[in-house]
């Protein structure tokens, strides 16, 4: 399958959800395939893991921005606090299901997280994943964050400056949501 390098209006939408939307959160988590789900939570997962992970984010107001399209969550961007950390520090992580990866969706959810957590006063953001992760590398350096990690630790870092020195990161909630276009639907 390839795709254009044409970019399109998507019809679905980049927003935070809503408590009552956490099913579909859960529902989106248990569709990831094996090997994104394994990168995901940096290890073996079970449906019953993730059915309590996504019970648990509702429960400790954890951020959730999602890509919602026909009334299912396809893509998120996960903001937990850290309270126990300073200075103030977010762990976040990302999933975007397989058919819809490398569209540049993933980009999306990360810039509007990190405005986010920017916005709430974050300076550091932790991500859990193993270093040779390279869509999340990509991704990091995409927006020049500097994702580092310790030799042998599965723990990226991410700081925040609060000067908004950095052009990328800077929300852009007024600009259309642009992917590229799927050839799957151009040839529908
Ligand atoms: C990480 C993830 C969310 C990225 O989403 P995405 O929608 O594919 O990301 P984008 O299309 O915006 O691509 C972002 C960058 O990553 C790169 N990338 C995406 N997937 C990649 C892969 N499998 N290998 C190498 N690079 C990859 C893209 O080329 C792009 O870099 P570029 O702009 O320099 O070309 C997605 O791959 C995913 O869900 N992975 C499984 C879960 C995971 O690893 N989460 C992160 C740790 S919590």
């Amino acid at each position: 399958m390839s795709s254009t390098s044409s970019t399109i209006n998507h019809p679905g939408q980049v927003r935070g959800l809503r408590p009552s939307e956490m099913s579909l959160f859960r529902d989106h988590l248990l569709r990831l395939d094996a090997e994104s789900r394994r990168d995901r939570f940096n290890g073996t997962a079970s449906d019953h893991f993730i059915m309590r992970y996504a019970e648990r984010c509702l429960q400790d107001g954890t951020t959730v921005v999602g890509y919602v399209e026909n009334g299912r969550v396809l893509g998120a961007a996960e903001l937990h606090e850290r309270p126990d950390l300073t200075p103030p520090t977010g762990e976040i992580a990302f999933s975007v299901e397989r058919e819809l990866q490398h569209r540049g969706l993933g980009a999306v959810l990360f810039q509007r997280l990190v405005a986010h957590a920017r916005a709430l006063g974050y300076t550091r953001l932790r991500v859990t994943t193993h270093p040779q992760n390279r869509a999340m590398r990509s991704l990091a350096a995409k927006f020049h964050a500097r994702l580092t990690f310790e030799e042998g630790e599965t723990v990226g870092l991410i700081e925040l400056s609060q000067d908004d020195g950095e052009p990328d990161l800077v929300p852009r909630s007024i600009a259309p949501l642009t992917l590229l276009a799927r050839a799957t639907e151009a040839a529908a």
